[in-house]
């Protein structure tokens, strides 16, 4: 079979400083929103940590310690690149000084210097479901214009100490997912009376006007360095060929498509005022947002994909990224966490983005999470993570000689780390496995799964040994 990755492919793996460094509150470091979490699924977010809570960002998997072991065995599967985020919190511990925390600073120096040494190059996200817990209290996260110059400065801080080391930026994690968990991708704390969309909309606005300066910044400081967005962009199908169930899917297709439509060609798409009508959203702008939108839109559209959905006429619910609002897919297997798993949806995605923008893509995650168990002999056997990856990969390829232009692939998960849905561990993504419980017991050992010496063949290879 004809190799149809390109030579200089990103193969790598990506995480999120929140669900693995741990050390919360450790060389300076501010409370983070994600630290008054305790189970995320049930949604118990306290005002502050409770003593004798368990909250699983605290410790998470010990990151911050042991990046120099973590990253050796993501060398060991030949990494081309390591995706993370950089903690806010570390940077500026409340969110709104002028000067910078340094012992945070130095710890992001140790980390990508560790990887650019083993060959990985560094791929960063800004803001992954983070901002330092303070803006949130005291501004409302978000839904303040004064987030865009706590952001624009912590950019800029950032931007000048890693110029030359990270040569790929990403803004914001799934930007769209504030409309299903506006406390994690926005700091929005949305009250009862409030009209919910009227401010997810306008902390939206903010966020464009914040991406749009922060490329900018980028631009002036690191003319060597691209800088993207990132989007929940699993595929969206209708239920049915009712022609009501198409229409209404297309429609709540483009309430993410929204986003990528402001961050890739810079201004907000014809269907933006119908959407705000609809939805009685009136944004505020000011002199010269729409110009910043429209003068630096993205290098590249970064996405995370890991299952597809359908959707129903009549069901009220922002679809795509939520999961089902249709019957069930007949065609697709599931999860156990009951996500469809459809390989050619990611093809069709790649499609339809590319289509439309033009412009690189990154999958920037996809992955399984699953229960794993360990053998008594050790070994954990999890032949359907590599079958999951295997057939995903397989339609990446596929994608590529669609005319696709795709730079990389992370696989979310490479490690165990804590959910960011549900605050567990156990749903595991890993081909490391991390030795730990839901309610954080255990030695925190590493161990290869099955999947670590799958997945290193097939970066050997470059993409060639699939199977
Ligand atoms: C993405 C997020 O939505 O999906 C990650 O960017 C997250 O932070 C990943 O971990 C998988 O979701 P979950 O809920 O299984 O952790």
């Amino acid at each position: 079979m004809n190799n149809n990755f390109p030579e200089n492919f990103l193969w790598g793996g990506a995480v999120a400083a929140n669900q693995c460094e741990g050390a919360y509150l450790e060389d300076g470091k501010g409370l983070n929103l994600i630290d008054v979490v305790r189970h995320r699924i049930k949604g118990e977010i306290d005002d502050k940590p409770i003593e004798g809570m368990y909250y699983p960002s605290h410790k998470a998997i010990d990151f911050y310690h042991r990046f120099k072991g973590d990253l050796a065995l993501m060398a060991e599967m030949g990494f081309k690149c390591f995706r993370t985020s950089i903690s806010w919190g570390r940077i500026f511990p409340n969110g709104d000084e002028t000067e910078p925390n340094e012992k945070g600073l130095e710890f992001y120096d140790k980390l990508f210097d560790e990887m650019i040494s083993l060959g990985m190059q560094p791929i960063v996200t800004i803001s992954h479901y983070e901002m330092p817990l303070y803006l949130l209290d005291n501004y409302g996260g978000w839904r303040s214009r004064k987030l865009i110059d706590f952001y624009t400065r912590y950019c800029e801080v950032i931007f000048r100490r890693y110029k030359g080391k990270v040569k790929y930026w990403i803004t914001f994690n799934e930007i769209n997912a504030i409309h299903f968990n506006p406390y994690g991708a926005g700091g929005l704390r949305i009250k009862p009376d409030e009209n919910k969309m009227q401010v997810i909309y306008q902390a939206s606005h903010n966020t464009f006007v914040a991406s749009s300066l922060a490329i900018k910044l980028c631009r002036e400081i690191d003319k060597e360095a691209k800088i993207g967005c990132m989007l929940a962009l699993s595929a969206f199908y209708p239920a049915t060929c009712h022609p009501d169930d198409v229409f209404e899917t297309y429609e709540l297709r483009r309430r993410s498509l929204y986003y990528s439509d402001v961050y890739m060609r810079g201004y907000y798409p014809n269907y933006a005022k119908h959407i705000w009508d609809e939805l009685s959203v009136n944004i505020k702008m000011e002199d010269g947002d729409e110009k910043v939108i429209k003068k630096y839109t993205c290098d590249f559209l970064a996405f995370s994909y890991y299952k597809s959905s359908t959707h129903s006429y009549g069901m009220p619910v922002f679809g795509d990224t939520g999961g089902n609002t249709g019957k069930p897919n007949p065609y697709l297997q599931s999860t156990a966490w009951g996500w469809q798993i459809d390989p050619k949806g990611l093809r069709y995605v790649c499609n339809e983005l590319y289509d439309r923008y033009q412009k690189p893509l990154f999958v920037a995650e996809n992955g399984m999470g699953n229960i794993d168990v360990v053998e008594e002999d050790g070994s954990i056997n999890d032949d359907y993570r590599i079958d999951y990856i295997s057939r995903h990969l397989m339609a990446l390829r596929d994608a590529i000689k669609d005319g696709v232009d795709i730079i990389g692939y992370t696989y979310w998960g490479p490690i165990d780390i804590i959910s960011a849905g549900t605050g567990e561990i156990k749903k595991r993504y890993g081909f490391i496995h991390v030795d730990m419980d839901n309610d954080g017991n255990g030695t925190l050992k590493r161990r290869k799964k099955k999947s670590f010496y799958w997945y290193k063949k097939v970066i050997e290879s470059n993409g060639e040994n699939l199977e």
